[in-house]
């Protein structure tokens, strides 16, 4: 039974790079409630490396996780084990009131199955979106997330009906915004501060801004090949980056293409950049080639125009209102779409309903009335 006279104990599960964009406005909003929220938060470390986690804590400004699994890299089946025993452990610990996950990777649905086998509610915030490809493991990741939590936080309306499509009953289901964009909000005063683009000198010249992780698209050799061709050509008429990504690194060395990748001569590749400077090249580019989910939002919101290379998106908002355009991975195909962008006026877009900057309040406002309203305790649930 949840004590209305304690603070309500939330614990918040991170793991990789996009997880931490997402929880951090929840922990900014957390701390306005002093007296009735204690929030912890838990790192997998999924994501180890300072330039995939470090520094987003730093300019996210989230609190040094007080609890960090350390599990690393591995297979699906290894990976999603160990943040599996360890969060288990880590929870025997420190029994909260709830377990709150975010967004689709290996240590959502890992924290989510130990969670609720110990009868601990959970919350998934950007619950409900479905690419329908189940060859990503996102997808399942995704799938069996949101049929185990108790309560489905949606960003975008899409998500609520594909839910209840899936038989979860409408009283879970709660349309609250996007906190991804939260947090792009609260960091766009901070952009102009970047010297991103003087160090790539790239100042005052249209350029495209390049970033691709996705299995899919990075661990085949021919498709990997056939984009670095297509980008060949589009660099001939734009600058572009690409900030490498580690399994995408890993990848274009195993396949034996980043020294031709770096013989192009204007292509700029980098290392991994922190959330600001990834956040303003994003702002000011000409064009967005992606195959990330995150960055078919942002480019939404800044109103840049976006080729996703993937045959399918879980954010069909971005397109039906935003500036999202999904075109596969054909090489041809990227570079003819690419250039007639280019060539074209920008489309006029809107920016989805309650991407607002207000998403974390909306979330910490139901938890509050929906906790403390003497609920039945989780070991009563069916
Ligand atoms: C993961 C998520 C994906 C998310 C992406 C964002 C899953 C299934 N996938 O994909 O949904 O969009 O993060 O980045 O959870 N590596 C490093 N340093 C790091 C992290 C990873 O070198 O800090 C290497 C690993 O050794 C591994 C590769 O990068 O070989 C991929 O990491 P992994 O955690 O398997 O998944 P991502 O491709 O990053």
């Amino acid at each position: 039974m949840i004590r209305l006279d304690k603070p309500l104990n939330i614990l918040n599960v991170v793991g990789a790079r996009p997880n931490f964009v997402k929880i951090a406005p929840l922990m900014r909003e957390y701390r306005k409630h002093p007296d009735r929220i204690s929030a912890t938060l838990l790192h997998t470390g999924q994501h180890y490396d300072d330039e995939m986690s470090g520094i987003f804590f730093s300019q996210l400004q989230i609190p040094e996780q007080s609890i960090y699994l350390g599990v690393g890299s591995g297979s699906h089946a290894n990976q999603t084990a160990r943040i599996m025993m360890a969060f288990e452990e880590a929870l025997l610990n420190n029994l909260p009131d709830l377990v709150v996950v975010v967004g689709d990777v290996n240590s959502t649905l890992a924290c989510t199955l130990v969670a609720v086998k110990l009868n601990i509610r959970v919350a998934h915030v950007e619950a409900g979106l479905r690419s329908f490809d189940r060859t990503m493991p996102e997808e399942i990741n995704r799938i069996v997330t949101d049929s185990l939590a108790d309560f489905l936080f949606t960003s975008s309306i899409d998500a609520n009906a594909n839910l209840l499509r899936e038989g979860i009953p409408e009283s879970k289901i709660f349309f609250v915004g996007n906190t991804m964009i939260d947090s792009l909000l609260a960091a766009k005063p901070a952009l102009d501060a970047s010297k991103i683009k003087q160090r790539l000198s790239i100042n005052g010249q249209a350029f495209g801004y390049v970033t691709l992780h996705r299995p899919s698209n990075v661990d085949d050799r021919k498709t990997l090949s056939g984009i670095c061709d297509a980008l060949y050509e589009i660099q001939k008429h734009v600058a572009l980056v690409w900030p490498l990504h580690p399994r995408t690194r890993k990848m274009l060395e195993t396949h034996g293409l980043l020294e031709l990748l770096k013989s192009y001569e204007n292509l700029r590749l980098t290392d991994p950049l922190s959330y600001f400077d990834s956040l303003s090249l994003i702002a000011s580019s000409a064009l967005v080639l992606t195959d990330s989910g995150g960055v078919q939002e942002e480019t939404t919101v800044f109103g840049v125009p976006c080729l996703t290379l993937r045959k399918t998106t879980e954010r069909p908002i971005t397109v039906l209102e935003g500036t999202n355009e999904v075109i596969g991975s054909e090489s041809y195909f990227i570079v003819e779409k690419t250039l007639s962008l280019l060539a074209r006026k920008r489309k006029k877009a809107g920016i989805p309903k309650y991407w607002d900057g207000k998403t974390a309040e909306r979330i910490v406002n139901i938890l509050l009335e929906k906790l403390s309203r003497n609920s039945p305790p989780a070991m009563a649930r069916t």
